[in-house]
């Protein structure tokens, strides 16, 4: 292509410090080292995560930095050594890499990857150096993959090849949400079919979970939210029951115990409050209950609960991606996109051109949409 071994400069959105919008900037995007990939993004998902890095609540984030890791696009050019895509290739940025080698990666309990971005708190490629500058600056990445970026760099471990038909301004959504959720509830939780679940949080996350426990058989599924205008796309999804715990004037863990006899068998917090997320574990039932915890916690936050809870079997527990190892499952769950086995379509409300993110936001914020999908 054109473009390989040089510099690219394009659309970027720019987190130039917390609590201000993202500025569109033209940027410079250096192209790709050795084991890395530059990818042409085409469609972009605005995630609770993404908002938080606005916020600053999320640890370990450097300013200025280029959001964004529910992204969808091709590949560009491929760094020396790069197998596993070739450029013109259909790809989903993986925000949790699988280097396919490490202890943990080759353990199938878990998808944490000993080489991410996890371990240290940097911003920056593998190398410790940034692919992007913007005015003579360099700009940190997110995740390593930064897909709020008309073009990105990211580690060849943190890129999956995709079906060739894929829709990338729907199946964007697999690089996060919809796998996040659906995961928890299929992975983390392994809900059994007959039981009940209770859900906190009903953003495209949390919605994902409701998928993910219907397709697992639960027959009752308890959606929970402050806001009841999503209680229609929860019904929608699978949901049998909604409440607002602002309709009650005890605690809603109360109300859940009374609605249930004694707890739910599996509850699921994809709000990432502390709050509920003890209201989460105290939610499921004494002796097998399990609460998974999805949503991201607060910075520095720390969690005060009665250990009897866990004394007397509860379990919890928490994932990333929804448990899945993120290169081999990703485009398998895409693949099931295409044979229509599950539909995350219904989770976009909005798609708006890139230039109107901030807009995406405040969507996000008012709690007007689900999922706003940008397009370059
Ligand atoms: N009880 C119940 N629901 C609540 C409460 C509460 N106390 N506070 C907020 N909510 C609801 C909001 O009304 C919203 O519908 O939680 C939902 C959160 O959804 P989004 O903001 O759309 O976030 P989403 O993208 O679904 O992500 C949820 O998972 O990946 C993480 O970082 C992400 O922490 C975030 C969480
Ligand atoms: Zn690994
Ligand atoms: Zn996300």
């Amino acid at each position: 292509m054109g473009t390989s071994g040089k510099v690219i400069k394009c659309k970027a959105a720019v987190a130039w410090e917390v609590d201000k919008p993202l500025s569109i900037e033209e940027v410079e995007v250096a192209p790709p080292k050795a084991h890395e990939v530059r990818v042409k993004i085409v469609a972009t998902g605005i995630c609770g995560t993404d908002d938080h890095v606005l916020k600053g609540s999320i640890p370990n984030i450097d300013y200025p930095i280029i959001p964004g890791h529910e992204g969808a696009g091709i590949v560009e050019s491929i760094g020396e050594g790069v197998t596993c895509v070739k450029p013109g290739d259909k790809v989903i940025p993986l925000c949790l890499p699988q280097c396919g080698e490490c202890s943990f990666c080759l353990n199938p309990d878990t998808n944490c990857c000993l080489k991410t971005h996890l371990h240290e708190s940097q911003n920056l490629m593998p190398d410790k150096t940034s692919r992007f500058t913007c005015k003579g600056k360099a700009i940190h990445h997110f995740l390593w993959i930064s897909t709020f970026s008309e073009y990105t760099v990211m580690p060849d471990s943190a890129i999956a090849r995709i079906d060739d038909d894929a829709p990338l301004d729907k199946v964007c959504l697999f690089g996060c949400g919809f796998s996040t959720g659906y995961g928890a509830a299929i992975n983390t939780a392994k809900v059994k079919p007959g039981s009940t679940c209770a859900i906190f949080g009903l953003g495209g996350v949390g919605l994902s979970v409701v998928v993910g426990c219907k397709s697992a058989g639960a027959s009752r599924i308890i959606g929970i939210d402050i806001n009841k205008d999503k209680f229609t796309k929860a019904r929608e999804l699978g949901a049998t029951e909604c409440i607002n715990p602002q309709d009650f004037k005890k605690p809603i863990q109360e109300v859940l115990l009374e609605m249930t006899g004694h707890g739910v068998d599996y509850s699921f917090e994809v709000v990432g409050h502390t709050d509920t997320m003890v209201a989460a574990l105290v939610s499921c039932h004494m002796g097998s209950g399990t609460c998974v915890l999805v949503g991201t916690p607060p910075l520095g936050s720390q969690l005060s609960f009665d250990p009897l809870l866990l004394f007397t079997g509860r379990t919890w527990k928490g994932c990333l991606i929804g448990g899945w190892k993120t290169k081999d499952s990703i485009p398998k769950l895409v693949s099931g996109y295409m044979e229509k086995k599950f539909n995350p379509d219904v989770l976009i409300t909005h798609t708006l051109p890139f230039d109107k993110i901030n807009e995406g936001f405040e969507l996000l914020q008012s709690g007007k949409s689900i999922r706003t999908v940008l397009v370059f």
